[in-house]
């Protein structure tokens, strides 16, 4: 890969925002593209250290615009894409999955399209597709996600990305198209938006607001660092084998229920609260229509192959994490303005 025109997708939103300023700090060579529809989870503030750095330009855009995403590609010269754009919240495509279909699979088969009318299959290009472990559907106790195993989505968020992974595949094996792909377990850290569990539960807890946890808080999910995916990110961009996938894991397994009461541990203190204290919070609500019980992701293609390994311990990372949204209280205030209280009364009753 000699040529590095890099155009990312969806930087503006959480994991994007850390892979775009990785990239940009990182590799001053590279030219940086990223575009991002602005969505309610795109956030230009996430990248606003650096806005102004000479490699990296932002177009707003939306991926599901063929025509948008042809002149980008026709008019930057684009050599690779990582593509992160993605409508990412399985609450929002249960009631509503237009869009992830629209996003998820149309917008990925237009940069696919584009992709291929660019590029001459052994110019050394690279279409980097991020996808999610939720497409391998749902594990009994035991078990954990290999790359072989087969795919199963069990919600409409899963379904389509699931789509569109095949379409990836589908271009590599019919149109010789280079890519590779990977599929991450849950992400937590800086920047993202409050619908998810851990920034939620942050926000309430800080404000005296019920936490809500879906059933009995039973289901478990591996959440790897976000910084830690965005170096793994790297890693399979530079180093991964054309046509492959790899799963990226944080072999770190948590029940909801022991995830928030770690939590609640950790701001009881940030906060100087008694012990206990913000456990009291916990309330558990109507479970999620189609809740998958556990994800695990074994990860030792990418660690042993590419020599890639996580970074933090959890409690590491969610202190840091905590710590970082302690501090920003404008940031959170900013995306929790707008649709954001609409959206969760409608999830979850008028908060107290
Ligand atoms: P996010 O919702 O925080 O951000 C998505 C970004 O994509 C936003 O900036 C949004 O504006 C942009 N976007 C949405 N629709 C678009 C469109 N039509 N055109 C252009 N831009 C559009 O998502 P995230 O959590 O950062 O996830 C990023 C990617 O990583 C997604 O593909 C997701 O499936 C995958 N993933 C996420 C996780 C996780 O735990 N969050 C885990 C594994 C994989
Ligand atoms: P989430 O952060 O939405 O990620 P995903 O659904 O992609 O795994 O949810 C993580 C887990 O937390 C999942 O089992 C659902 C649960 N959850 C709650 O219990 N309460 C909530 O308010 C939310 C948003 C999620």
């Amino acid at each position: 890969m000699k040529d590095k025109r890099l155009l990312i997708t969806g930087g503006a939103g959480f994991i994007g925002s850390h892979v775009v300023r990785l990239f940009v700090n990182k590799y001053p060579e590279y030219q940086i593209y990223n575009l991002d529809k602005l969505t309610y989870a795109g956030n230009l503030e996430n990248i606003a250290d650096i806005q102004d750095a000479g490699n990296y330009e932002f177009i707003k855009g939306d991926i599901v615009d063929r025509s948008t995403v042809s002149t980008v590609f026709k008019d930057l010269n684009i050599d690779h894409v990582i593509h992160l754009a993605a409508e990412s919240h399985v609450d929002r495509s249960i009631e509503d999955p237009m869009a992830f279909i629209e996003t998820n699979i149309i917008g990925t088969m237009n940069l696919l399209d584009a992709a291929r009318e660019s590029w001459n299959a052994d110019d050394g290009h690279l279409f980097y597709h991020v996808s999610t472990d939720e497409v391998y559907g749902s594990l009994g106790k035991d078990d954990k996600f290999l790359e072989s195993t087969p795919y199963d989505p069990q919600s409409p968020y899963s379904a389509s990305k699931a789509s569109s992974d095949h379409l990836v595949r589908a271009y590599h094996n019919t149109y010789g198209l280079s890519v590779v792909i990977s599929n991450c377990s849950n992400n937590y850290g800086s920047h993202q938006f409050p619908e998810k569990l851990i920034p939620l539960a942050i926000n309430n807890i800080k404000n005296q607001q019920k936490i809500p946890i879906y059933g009995k808080g039973e289901n478990i999910r591996d959440w790897l660092f976000v910084e830690d995916h965005a170096e793994a990110i790297d890693t399979i961009f530079h180093n991964g084998q054309k046509g492959e996938t790899y799963n990226v894991g944080g072999n770190n397994e948590w029940t909801n229920i022991g995830l928030i009461q770690l939590l609640c541990s950790i701001m009881d203190t940030k906060l100087g609260r008694k012990d206990g204290e913000s456990a009291e919070l916990i309330s558990f609500v109507k479970d999620r229509a189609g809740h998958d019980l556990r994800y695990a992701i074994d990860s030792s293609k990418l660690q042993s192959q590419l020599g890639w390994n996580p970074s933090l311990k959890f409690e590491e990372g969610l202190e840091k994490t905590v710590d970082w949204y302690l501090a920003n209280d404008e940031w959170m205030s900013g995306v929790t303005s707008g649709s954001y209280k609409k959206y969760y009364e409608k999830q979850y009753g008028a908060s107290e």
